[in-house]
């Protein structure tokens, strides 16, 4: 298979691209490097080259370039967290919004056979009940989470209009080596330099899962496709204070936790509904925060 994965310079995206190397597919990457990083880990862990276009998803005639002869597109491109979004949300329609338009759009011109899109549980809001199964109503509260809500739309008219094959998995909070400024990396930083870690409110749950788990339901929905929107995540809530005492544990760190006060414009309580993902044969792991002491073994650079 010949793929391309928008976004592939970035966390999740360059745990994809050295999966599909490995399982010997071509892989073509399109990013802009706002975020992401050339360097990005394991993209070369297989020893063959991936073809970089450093290059914009609104940009169309760009995209039409990178994606001329995939038979599928990873599209991870995004403005990809709430606060990136909430600081400049003009930047996160046009990406998350109009360049998943624009993807969806050279996909059925190009007759590329499927189209996997990232959405997020950002799309369910502030959860009316947990766990949150994908018949949730659709509430989103942020600009972040309204525009991946509008990429979700976008897919689902394009498949029903013009045929296109597209699979809509809504993350959970992904965590793994080469994530950085989020709730996991910051604290594992903070925590080996003896900083202390600051809380925003202190009241969440919410729901980890582990990279290895999200990589494989990405390379099942591209293979397989999905019949309707899936929930990614571990199925288990995790308090955000016993993370704070599981971060500080791993790392035998002493730092203080510091409560500060909440960031109303996040989602503060989600657990997934797994059923449908296991029924796929996707098992996360029963400890959401498994692998929290392998990645404490090579902390984050504190970058805030
Ligand atoms: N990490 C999570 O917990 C999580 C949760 C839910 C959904 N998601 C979604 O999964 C996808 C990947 O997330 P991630 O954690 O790897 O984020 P990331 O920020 O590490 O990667 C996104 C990549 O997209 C690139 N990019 C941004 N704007 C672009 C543009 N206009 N054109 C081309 N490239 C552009 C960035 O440079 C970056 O490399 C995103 O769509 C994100 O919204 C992530």
């Amino acid at each position: 298979m010949r793929c391309l994965v928008t976004g592939g310079a970035g966390f999740i995206g360059s745990h994809l691209v050295a999966r599909l190397l490995q399982e010997g597919d071509e892989v073509r990457v399109l990013d802009n490097l706002r975020r992401g990083t050339r360097e990005a880990p394991d993209v070369h862990a297989a020893g063959r080259a991936v073809e970089f276009i450093d290059g914009d998803v609104r940009d169309s005639a760009t995209l039409r370039a990178a994606a001329a002869g995939c038979d599928r597109i990873f599209h991870l491109a995004a403005q990809s967290n709430v606060i990136g979004a909430l600081d400049d949300p003009d930047y996160s329609f046009t990406t998350n919004v109009g360049g998943t338009f624009n993807v969806l759009r050279c996909a059925v011109d190009l007759g590329v056979r499927r189209v996997v899109f990232t959405s997020s549980r950002e799309v369910y809001g502030e959860a009316l009940y947990v766990p949150v199964d994908e018949d949730h109503p659709l509430r989103a509260k942020n600009p972040y989470g309204a525009s991946k809500l509008a990429g979700e739309a976008y897919c689902r008219t394009f498949a029903h209009c013009y045929g296109l094959d597209v699979a809509i998995v809504r993350l959970a909070n992904v965590y793994g080596p080469g994530d950085r400024d989020r709730v996991i990396p910051l604290w594992l930083g903070q925590a080996a330099a003896g900083r202390a870690l600051e809380v925003f409110g202190g009241d969440q749950v919410l729901d980890f899962v582990w990279i290895d788990t999200v990589v494989g339901a990405l390379i099942l929905a591209g293979e397989r496709g999905l019949a309707s929107p899936t929930n990614i995540g571990s199925g288990t809530g995790t308090p955000i204070l016993e993370l704070a005492q599981r971060v500080l544990d791993v790392t035998g760190s002493k730092a203080a936790v510091v409560r500060t006060a909440p960031r109303n414009a996040e989602v503060s309580h989600f657990v997934a509904d797994v059923s449908r993902m296991r029924a796929l044969g996707i098992v996360p792991d029963a400890d959401p925060l498994a692998h929290l002491a392998e990645l404490a073994a090579v902390p984050a650079p504190v970058t805030r």
